[in-house]
């Protein structure tokens, strides 16, 4: 059973921080090439049937009616509904040549909407894309499956919750962001405290069983107080889980961002201080630091299986299931499939001519090697229990640990000094005062985190 505690240490943050992969997977999806094609996918499909196992399944639902200034998703903003049809009746098509490529025994444990916004369709065109996922995978129908929906309260009606939970959803997420009028401003999303929590309640008395609030720090006009009063209000609705996420300002990147005003952005000093005092509340709150910008209630499933030193990450975040097969659906979606990571094309036009063609629309893949593979488990180890035990990878993995990471140890030195980490002979145990810094502890065993790269990446804090 580990110990869940954290400690903020400004100085020691300051000191740490510098761009940084949120670890969703390894190698990340930087590492994804084009030399990868559809025939190298079938293949490793009829060898991950051969060993069986149960199935995670997403779809990316790439629509939003209006833009949010600060955000970074794979999104197509429209106001025209009108697009969601073609977009539909291709993501049908791709579920039917990839539904039958998987043995149609396989269970889908996980299942989730992402976005965009997947409220984005309609009651019929949801009903459909669900129906057509039944029709070719093996959906749970005795609600112990972990299916999820990402959900933009302000894109939802009286029928639309209730209808997500006949659908078979049973956990629910919804962006909040901030609730300070300004801030909303300034980020071009209006969205009222009374529409969101009459969501919330609403798929509580359906009987979803996990809520999710994202909340963002970092954004322009923020400040300490403003911060507080918002996860205060959400604080009072009691969700079971809360992504308090950093926001990740890559302007050269991702145009929208460039509306927002540097002169408003809270320097980085502010947003140490939003994230620490959000921490005290938190934990004032009862709620425990899984990793990586999510805080859950004790009894939530996520902090139950970080406890029993069985938690899990995959493209979507943490999860309490072992690793599945993880099959993308839609524009951008990535997957993982037996040892390959795989990712479909971002535009709708490539998606639409693949699949009138009736090919699948991968278009970039990595195949992992041993050595990837070895540092992923690595990885997922430290992110999601923040312990490592060097017997467990020695045995899994043939190796001496001492010697395939003499350098890797080495490094680690200067983290055990800083008190982020104990490092013994058996292995490393993360400090409270690591957790926070839990993805500068990772990159140490990551390959190929060449400086190239680091530009790529959003800050640790
Ligand atoms: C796909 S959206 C959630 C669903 C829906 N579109 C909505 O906004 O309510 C996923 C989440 O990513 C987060 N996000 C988006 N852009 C971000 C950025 N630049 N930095 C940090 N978090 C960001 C937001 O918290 C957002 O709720
Ligand atoms: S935060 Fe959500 S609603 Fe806003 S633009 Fe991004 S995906 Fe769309």
């Amino acid at each position: 059973m580990i110990d869940q505690a954290i400690k903020f240490d400004v100085e020691l943050i300051n000191r740490y921080d510098k761009a940084g992969p949120r670890y969703t997977s390894y190698p990340t999806a930087l590492e994804l090439h084009d030399g990868y094609t559809e025939a190298n996918y079938r293949q490793e499909i009829i060898k991950s049937n051969a060993l069986g196992g149960p199935l995670s399944l997403y779809f990316h639902i790439p629509f939003c009616d209006t833009v949010c200034y600060y955000c970074a998703c794979n999104k197509i903003v429209t106001k025209n509904r009108q697009h969601a049809e073609p977009y539909l009746a291709n993501l049908l098509k791709e579920i039917s040549l990839q539904g039958r490529l998987f043995a149609a025994n396989r269970e889908v444990r996980q299942l989730h909407w992402g976005g965009g916004t997947p409220t984005f369709l309609n009651a019929q065109q949801m009903q459909k894309l669900m129906a057509t996922t039944r029709q070719y995978f093996s959906l749970k129908d005795d609600d112990t499956g972990e299916y999820s929906i990402e959900i933009d309260p302000r894109e939802t009606n009286s029928e639309t919750i209730k209808q997500l939970r006949d659908l078979g959803f049973n956990r629910i997420s919804l962006g909040v962001q901030d609730f300070d009028p300004a801030v909303q401003k300034t980020v071009n999303r209006l969205q009222s405290e009374a529409q969101t929590f009459a969501v919330l309640e609403q798929a509580r008395a359906e009987g979803f069983r996990s809520t999710n609030i994202d909340l963002i720090y970092g954004l322009p006009l923020q400040t300490v107080d403003s911060f507080s009063k918002t996860l205060d209000k959400v604080l009072k609705v009691s969700p079971d889980r809360f992504s308090i996420f950093n926001y990740a300002h890559m302007p050269a990147r991702f145009k929208t961002q460039r509306q927002i005003n540097d002169a408003d952005m809270p320097t980085a000093d502010v947003k140490l201080d939003i994230l620490q005092r959000a921490s005290q509340q938190l934990a004032e709150a009862g709620y425990i630091y899984i990793g990586m910008d999510h805080f859950a209630k004790p009894d939530d499933e996520l902090a139950i299986a970080q406890k029993k030193g069985k938690l899990y990450r995959n493209f979507q975040g943490y999860s309490s299931h072992s690793d599945c097969d993880l099959i993308g659906f839609g524009v951008t979606s990535i997957g993982r499939v037996g040892d390959v990571y795989s990712q479909n094309v971002k535009d709708l036009e490539s998606y639409n001519q693949l699949l009138n063609q009736d090919k699948l629309p991968v278009y970039k893949g990595i195949q992992l090697n041993a050595d990837d593979k070895l540092r992923a488990a690595i990885i997922t180890q430290l992110i999601c229990n923040f312990n490592l035990e060097f017997l467990q990878i020695e045995q899994s993995f043939s190796i001496i640990f001492a010697e395939y990471f003499g350098e890797e140890l080495e490094m680690l030195l200067p983290m055990q000094t800083d008190g982020l980490l104990i490092l013994t002979e058996t292995g490393v145990e993360v400090l409270a005062a690591g957790r926070f810094l839990i993805r500068n502890i990772c990159m140490v065993f990551d390959k190929y985190l060449a400086q190239k790269h680091q530009q790529q990446f959003s800050k640790v804090i």
